[in-house]
């Protein structure tokens, strides 16, 4: 694979002729999403504070399998939560079903797409965890969702997302390993993870490899490709602003610590505007 000239696209074309941004990694890889998220709970706790700042109801756009959506309903309260992928969402609903019945009550599971979805409620608090923003690719696709969640917000209600921050001096082209898990099924799972940077459009074009191993000797390895809009600090605060949140506090880790030049994360909340 050649090195590109300064200025040019490092997307290497001549290796896919896949159309990227058009493909839903979700609907390949959600059965693989649990095994390695579930326990992620960091950020959960980041997200409960700021409910009970604010009371319920909760809007989660891009809620995915529930991981956020579920504990919020355990803590006592109603989240609404918008996803488009079929998948995430029945991986979600199969977990729901075991949940005690008051559970149940407090989850509302909207098909949407967060840019148009219409809700025939207002929210407290709006939060998109977890890179989840970064699925929209364009400057109107960010703008679009902004506008429909202010829509969706009460008077002086809250919304949080966060994003990781970008750091381009990250190694491109090579395999990282994410980690190896053990199914209850037997299986033996390595997740792989390539990424490439185009700085022109300020995408990543991010690449998974699932590799299951069974225990007769048998490998099969899964691919899910996708592309993630990476977002400056500076412009993020822009954004909002444009979209009518008046921004209260950036955060560069899940403990309220500033964010900074090293960060690993930029954490926005902001407030509707009156
Ligand atoms: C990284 S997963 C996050 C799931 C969950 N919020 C979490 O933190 O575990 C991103 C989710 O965003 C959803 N998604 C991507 N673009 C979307 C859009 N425009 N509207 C609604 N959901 C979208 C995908 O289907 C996927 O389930």
């Amino acid at each position: 694979m050649r090195t590109p000239r300064k200025g040019e696209s490092s997307f290497d074309t001549s290796d896919t002729s896949i159309d990227v941004e058009n493909l839903d990694l979700y609907e390949a890889s959600a059965k693989y999403y649990d095994i390695w998220h579930e326990d992620y709970q960091e950020d959960v706790r980041f997200y409960l504070k700021l409910a009970e700042r604010t009371g319920g109801p909760i809007l989660e756009g891009m809620s995915g399998t529930g991981r956020i959506l579920l504990p919020f309903a355990r803590a006592g309260y109603e989240i609404t939560g918008v996803d488009r992928s079929t998948a995430m969402m029945d991986n979600c609903a199969t977990k729901l079903y075991l949940e005690d019945p008051d559970v149940q009550q407090r989850v509302d599971m909207i098909q949407g797409d967060i840019r148009d979805v219409k809700l025939d409620r207002k929210f407290k608090l709006a939060i998109i965890p977890y890179n989840s923003f970064l699925h929209l690719l364009e400057v109107k696709d960010q703008e679009m969702a902004l506008s429909n969640i202010r829509e969706h917000l009460e008077d002086g209600g809250l919304f949080a997302f966060v994003v990781f921050s970008p750091r381009l001096d990250r190694p491109e082209h090579l395999l990282r390993h994410r980690g190896t898990r053990l199914t209850k099924q037997g299986e033996i799972i390595s997740w792989f993870e390539s990424q490439i940077f185009d700085q022109p459009s300020q995408k990543t074009m991010v690449t998974y490899f699932y590799d299951i191993s069974r225990q007769d000797g048998t490998l099969r390895r899964v691919t899910s490709v996708f592309t993630l809009r990476y977002l400056f600090h500076r412009e993020a605060l822009e954004l909002l602003d444009r979209c009518g949140f008046d921004v209260l506090e950036v955060y560069g880790d899940y403990e309220g610590g500033p964010y900074k030049a090293t960060s690993e994360l930029m954490m926005f909340v902001a407030r509707k505007k009156g």
